[in-house]
Parts: C-alpha cells; sequence; structure tokens
C-alpha cells in the first residue's frame, strides 16, 4: 500500500493556514513548541549541521527552532528562514534577536516556490509544515528543496504521524468530522503524514526513516541529494 494512499487528504487552503497561523503566533512558542520539542531536536541532530553550512529552514514558525540552529553555526554565518505567516516571521526575528543573533535573513514566502537559487544550501530542515500541505502538492514543494539543495545537501522533515499506517488515529476521525473552517484553528491543520516513500520519488538517496512517540507520533526523515 503506497503512503499517499493511506494519507487522509489536508483540508485548509493556503489563506486560510496563513490567517491561522498569523493567530497561532501569539501562543505557538509557549503553548504547542514545548509538545513538539523533542522529535525537532532530535531532527535537527540528524541533520548534522556542521559551523560552515549554508542552512535554510522552511516554515520557521515562532523560531524555536531557527534559535538552534543559529547556536550550531558560526556567528558570522548567515541562516535563511521562510515562513507563510508575516506574524510567525515576526515572532521569529523578535526571539533571535532577543537572544543576540542578527545574521539571519527571513522572508514571507511559499514552500511551493523557494525564493532562492538552484543548489544554495548544505541543509534544509523542515518540521510540522507537511502536515498541513495538500497531497498535490508534496512532491512539489519536496522538488523545491531538492532543486535549492546543493549536490550532497542533506534534508531533515519532521512532522506529525502514525506507524500503523492504514488505521484511521482518534485525531483523524476527529480532523474529518470537523468543518474545515475550524481545522487550522482547532487542530493547527495538522494530520499525520508519512513522507519517506515521495522523499524517494523526488530523488533524494541515503533515506531514513524513524518515529518518535513523545504525546503524539512523529516521523523524522533524513536524506541527501545526490551529489551527481
Ligand atoms: C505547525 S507550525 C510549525 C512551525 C515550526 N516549523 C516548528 O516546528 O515549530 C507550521 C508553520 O508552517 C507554516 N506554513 C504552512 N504552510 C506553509 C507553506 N506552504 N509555506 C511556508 N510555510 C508554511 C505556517 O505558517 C506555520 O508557521
Amino acid at each position: 500500500m503506497s503512503e499517499k494512499s493511506i494519507m487522509i487528504e489536508a483540508k485548509s487552503p493556503t489563506e486560510s493556514i496563513r490567517q491561522a497561523y498569523n493567530l497561532w503566533s501569539w501562543f505557538y512558542a509557549k503553548l504547542v513548541a514545548p509538545l513538539e520539542r523533542k522529535p525537532r531536536m532530535l531532527g535537527l541532530e540528524r541533520a548534522a549541521i556542521q559551523p560552515q553550512d549554508r542552512v535554510l529552514e522552511v516554515a520557521v514558525g515562532p523560531g524555536v527552532t531557527l534559535l538552534e540552529i543559529l547556536k550550531r553555526v558560526n556567528q558570522k554565518n548567515v541562516v535563511y528562514g521562510i515562513d507563510l505567516s508575516p506574524k510567525m516571521l515576526k515572532k521569529a526575528r523578535d526571539m533571535v534577536n532577543s537572544a543576540g543573533y542578527t545574521n539571519i535573513d527571513l522572508r514571507e514566502s511559499d514552500a511551493r516556490q523557494l525564493p532562492y537559487p538552484d543548489n544554495t544550501f548544505d541543509v534544509l530542515y523542515n518540521s510540522y509544515m507537511f502536515d498541513l500541505i495538500q497531497l498535490k502538492d508534496m512532491l512539489v514543494v519536496l522538488s523545491e528543496f531538492r532543486r535549492v539543495l546543493k549536490p550532497g545537501g542533506r534534508l531533515a522533515l519532521v512532522n506529525m504521524s502514525k506507524e500503523e499506517g492504514n488505521v484511521l488515529t482518534w485525531w483523524e476521525k476527529f480532523y474529518l468530522r470537523l468543518p474545515a473552517r475550524w481545522v487550522p484553528y482547532l487542530m493547527g491543520g495538522c494530520r499525520p503524514v508519512l513522507m519517506k516513500g515521495l522523499v524517494k520519488e523526488a530523488g533524494f538517496c541515503e533515506v531514513r526513516q524513524e518515529f518518535i512517540n513523545y504525546i503524539f507520533t512523529s516521523e523524522i526523515v533524513v536524506a541527501r541529494k545526490p551529489s551527481m
């Protein structure tokens, strides 16, 4: 059974995600981010960021991982980030600035069309965003990720997931019943996804998957863009 056939479809259009996350920006860092810290940090560890790496974080949210990335690179090395939500970007900028970091380049942008040239980054980190993305757009986004990574560049994805693929979880049952307009506000728009197969399909190599059960199940997928 393909991973795509066992994922439920995302309900929320891009504009409602942007609006909902503008609102979530007020509470996300304090209320939600701590629940996801363990999988996020493991994903970051798997990305094995080196001080000289050029790093892009897609969907920075309130900047909790961005801060950790900044701690791992040289102070003169600029870290790049994008997000759909201007209010999330402001939170992220304020948070890392108040921690003393100014070596950032943050832009409002959509993961489906990244504002960077081909072969730019050594590492691309992305957490809890594919669980909001419609099935038809997943490969579009992964192709963008592959495009902007340098040959040999590393990809690290962390997402809400499930290990028993063909069984609907209580979260999915609730998600399916809730009116679409409420999903981004009450459930953050997130539903479990499985990315390993799609990452392979997008042309990445050395694809590794692991699951971590902490509050809910998360999937970590790391991969590499082929060198040639
Ligand atoms: C659940 S939050 C996760 C934030 C952060 N990555 C973390 O792990 O703490 C999802 C974030 O993805 C952003 N987002 C959703 N769809 C996006 C897209 N197509 N392009 C860029 N950002 C997107 C939202 O604005 C929001 O900030």
